[in-house]
């Protein structure tokens, strides 16, 4: 597949242009994600589209040496990555398993609370229902689904270029996806709620199943 090629060549460089576009140095957004999810000790977790593996090495702390991580995203390049940082930190209780979200390999009910990390919009059209139907499978009653990702930018020049920039990438149908996100979150989850960071760039949506 045509993404999953780019990101096993991208994989070599991701960590570091996300360090300088981000200038995150300490990997605060990606905890912030994880401590939305109220994930605790012992709890078991997933990281969906987990890339170099950020927001699970968040949640590994989270759950401490009784819980577990998983990691998945069908990309071997970036969890290759994510397995190094993994190993180099001595961290053990993640799991990286390499899989489509349209189609997870888990039981129902495996999980207290799901992640998503600038990744819901490289998912086209009908496979974002198809994730979320995944995510409530998949997650325990009254568990939480926490997803972070760009936001439309209020600055009319600057939402221009946004969606020139998702346009390129080949994100076309990510600007409906944008104007109907609560609602379709909604359809899927209860108590919805979006918290905006990065003084509007990004946001953190989350919901219970
Ligand atoms: C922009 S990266 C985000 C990585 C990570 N969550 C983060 O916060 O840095 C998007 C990731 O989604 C993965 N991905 C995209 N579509 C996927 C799919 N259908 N199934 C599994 N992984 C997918 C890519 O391989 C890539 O690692």
């Amino acid at each position: 597949m045509k993404r999953q090629r780019y990101y096993d060549l991208f994989s070599k460089y991701y960590d570091q242009f996300i360090r300088l576009h981000s200038k995150d140095r300490t990997n605060s957004t990606r905890r912030r994600l994880a401590r939305k999810t109220g994930a605790g000790s012992g709890d078991r977790v997933l990281d969906l589209c987990t890339g170099t593996g950020a927001v699970a090495i968040a949640l590994s702390d989270r759950v401490g040496p009784d819980g577990m991580v998983v990691g998945i995203d069908f990309s071997a390049g970036m969890l290759n990555k994510a397995k190094e940082k993994a190993i180099g930190q001595g961290i053990k209780n993640i799991e990286w398993i390499q899989a489509d979200v349209t189609n997870m390999p888990f039981k129902d009910n495996s999980f207290s609370a799901v992640t998503s990390s600038y990744a819901f919009y490289e998912l086209k059209g009908t496979s974002r229902n198809r994730v979320l139907q995944e995510v409530t499978r998949t997650t325990r009653p009254e568990g939480r689904f926490c997803m972070m990702e760009h936001d439309i930018p209020e600055n009319p020049l600057i939402r221009i270029l946004f969606y020139i920039r998702m346009y390129v990438t080949g994100l076309k149908g990510v600007r409906q996806f944008l104007e109907e996100e609560l609602s379709l979150f909604q359809q899927f989850f209860k108590n919805v709620e979006k918290e905006s960071i990065h003084g509007g760039r990004s946001k953190i949506i989350c919901g219970r199943v």
